[in-house]
């Protein structure tokens, strides 16, 4: 059998771009709930209608009715997000609001009453904003203790519920987007690549200790590092296209080299360097890297070409890295593109440097759906497109564990519709499930399945051989 018998098949999302209920219950506001646009748009006072993510898909109160379709496709765990915010409302509270946490063990139990494991991401592009206005986020080192302070709680309290932990969501991006992925309030004009591996530093050292408390509160559990999985291919064979695609590569491996080996690699010693950057370290610093994580986990959803010609850097788009695009890929509508078989070279990749078990916790096609009457009346989507594009992937998934990767699971991503991440829309949907919810704001809320909940059911419950 290529899957495993105990593959994790599942879904996943995240707190802030589907839960809603942003100011209910004792919850602080997040760095999400001022920015309505997404990546690409402003930060606002205060939380304005216009912003999607307030209500989200509502899951927040829907939960029950979400977790229960997820168990009729016969998920094996399902991956979500806490949100930092309703536990510490502003991040650097003493006591947590009780009434957060209670929502996450209603959750977990929910989940657990069907047999799906919860995967919980601790950190998943939301900071409370009080401490990305007053701190700055994560290139102030007093988040480390924050941090520390949110970890020990919720492993305390989720220790017999929770055996998979995830730290930092996609802890890479946050070269590319301070603002989303570290809470830093800086413009990213005025940040200095020293105030941005420093913010890196602080969380790589949040990473490790929450790894630490982690395996002190829970011995059973399993702590694993996020990370935006990006492969690089060389434009050309030329040579120095070669070595520039080993030089981005590494930009985002060195956050994983980290976690897995416990310790800064040596080629970042001639890139701080050359950057004229001096991470500046605590005594402790080195000794708490040495807490390495369980497992690497890492999203997919494109490819990407280098070159070193300036001539040809002509940027594709790409989910929050973006790079030369590649003439032998087509592009989704949101042209990203589509390479089912960089998903093999990935997991060979990871596989072969650190030989550490691999989860796809992220992968899946943003597209627009049309919601259509089948001949049993039935609202449905007929989403061909979203079954060939995962079974694709996970065809490609078979074959590297044939060749001899360890794989522990898959979750396609936002498995129930939500609103994207990049561009705060809910147009773009990746769904199993359709959610009737426009970005003008109109919409029941309810929610329909689409063809591919069906096809998933089946992939999981063969085990994957129904892949074509
Ligand atoms: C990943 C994020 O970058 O990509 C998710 O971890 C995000 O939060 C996903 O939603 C897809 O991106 P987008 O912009 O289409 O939502």
């Amino acid at each position: 059998m290529t899957f495993k018998k105990d593959f994790l098949w599942g879904g996943a999302v995240a707190a802030n771009q589907c839960e809603g209920a942003y100011n209910e219950d004792g919850k602080g506001l997040s760095t999400q709930d001022v920015a309505p646009r997404g990546i690409v748009g402003p930060i606002t006072e205060e939380p304005t209608d216009d912003n999607m993510k307030l209500i989200g898909i509502d899951f927040y109160h829907r939960y029950k009715e979400d977790v229960k379709l997820f168990a009729e496709m016969g998920f094996k765990t399902f991956r979500t997000s806490i949100a930092w915010s309703r536990i510490f409302p502003n991040g650097d509270d003493v006591t947590p609001n009780e009434k957060g946490l209670q929502f996450y063990d209603d959750l977990f139990d929910e989940c657990l009453k069907y047999g799906i494991e919860p995967l919980v991401t601790i950190s998943h592009y939301e900071t409370p904003l009080a401490l990305a206005k007053n701190y700055d986020g994560w290139v102030n080192r007093k988040l480390i203790g924050f941090f520390e302070n949110y970890v020990t709680t919720i492993f305390e309290r989720y220790k017999n519920k929770v055996k998979y932990w995830l730290t930092f969501n996609e802890i890479n991006s946050v070269l590319n987007q301070p603002y989303m992925s570290g809470g830093i309030f800086t413009d990213k004009s005025k940040l200095t690549k020293q105030d941005l591996y420093q913010a890196i530093h602080h969380e790589l050292v949040a990473s490790a200790m929450a790894v630490k408390i982690g395996h002190k509160i829970m011995p059973n559990a399993k702590v694993g590092c996020m990370i935006l999985g990006v492969p690089n291919y060389p434009l050309t064979p030329n040579p120095d296209d070669v070595l520039e695609a080993m030089k981005q590569d590494r930009e985002n491996l060195y956050f994983a080299d980290v976690h897995v080996r416990g310790a800064y690699p040596k080629y970042m010693d001639g890139y701080f360097k050359e950057n004229d950057i001096k991470i500046i370290m605590e005594p402790g610093d080195e000794e708490i890297l040495k807490n390495t994580v369980d497992f690497i986990s890492f999203s997919y959803y494109v490819s990407s070409c280098a070159t070193a010609d300036p001539e040809k850097l002509k940027t594709a788009e790409g989910n929050l890295f973006s790079g030369v695009p590649n003439p032998y890929l087509e592009a989704s509508a949101w042209g990203w593109q589509i390479d089912p078989k960089g998903l093999r070279y990935m997991l060979n990749l990871l596989y072969d440097r650190y030989q550490k078990p691999l989860f796809i916790v992220e992968n899946g096609l943003g597209a627009i759906d049309e919601l259509v009457t089948d001949e049993n009346g039935n609202k449905t989507v007929i989403d061909d497109y979203r079954i060939k594009y995962l079974n694709d992937h996970l065809v490609q998934v078979g074959k590297a564990i044939e060749d001899g990767v360890d794989v522990m699971g898959y979750t396609t991503w936002g498995c129930i519709d939500l609103v994207s991440a990049s561009t705060a829309e809910l147009r773009k949907r990746y769904g199993f499930i359709y959610v009737d919810r426009n970005d003008d704001g109109t919409g029941t809320l309810d929610r329909y399945k689409k063809k591919s909940f069906n096809w998933y059911k089946e992939v999981i419950s063969t085990n994957g051989k129904s892949l074509v």
